[in-house]
């Protein structure tokens, strides 16, 4: 009985650790996926061609996206229509939000200043977005103001040459 109890137990041991075995060889697997890590981001364009490339023309894009405008033939109103048109002003809306987290890249952040910013860029660009989502364009046309008070303020500060 003795022998047959301590085999019982010398087995449980040898299932544990063997288990634990498993769990440690699983971890070790997948530790190199964890490692990889992000490249660093080098910091190639002017802040000024980030302006005109990416910036001034995703802004046309959403502030001309929705418009109303009058005229002697009536009231004319402008908002998209098809689910390409709010995809490409979706696309504009998105890249505002990203071109505000290039703006924080590398030694582009001046001072504590410019980060609360491109902050600010970015928060406006994504209520842009969700009024997008939700294909809404009276918010999509009130978040235009948000987006161009965020420039506004930028451009006082850091004075465009
Ligand atoms: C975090 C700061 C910051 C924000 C936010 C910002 N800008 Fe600028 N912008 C600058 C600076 C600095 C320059 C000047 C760059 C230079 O000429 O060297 C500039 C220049 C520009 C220029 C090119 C210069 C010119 O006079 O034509 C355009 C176009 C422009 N910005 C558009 C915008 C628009 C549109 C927005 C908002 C959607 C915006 N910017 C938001 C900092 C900012």
């Amino acid at each position: 009985m003795r022998i047959v109890h301590w085999l019982f137990v010398v087995s449980v041991a040898l299932f544990v650790s063997g288990v634990g075995f498993l769990v440690v060889s699983a971890r070790t697997a997948q530790r190199p996926a964890a490692v990889v890590q992000a490249p660093v981001m080098k910091p190639v364009a002017t802040v000024r061609q980030i302006m005109q490339g990416i910036v001034g023309p995703a802004a046309k894009v959403v502030f001309e996206s929705v418009s109303t405008t009058v005229s002697l033939e009536g009231v004319q109103e402008k908002a998209p229509q098809s689910d390409a048109e709010w995809e490409a002003v979706g696309n504009s809306a998105a890249a505002l939000v990203e071109s505000a987290n290039l703006m924080t890249v590398g030694n582009r952040a001046i001072d504590a200043d410019w980060t609360k910013m491109s902050q600010a860029l970015a928060d406006a660009g994504i209520v842009a977005l969700k009024a997008i989502e939700a294909k809404d364009p009276d918010a999509l046309l009130a978040s235009g103001e948000a987006i161009n008070e965020s420039c506004n303020a930028c451009h006082r500060k850091y004075s465009r040459s």
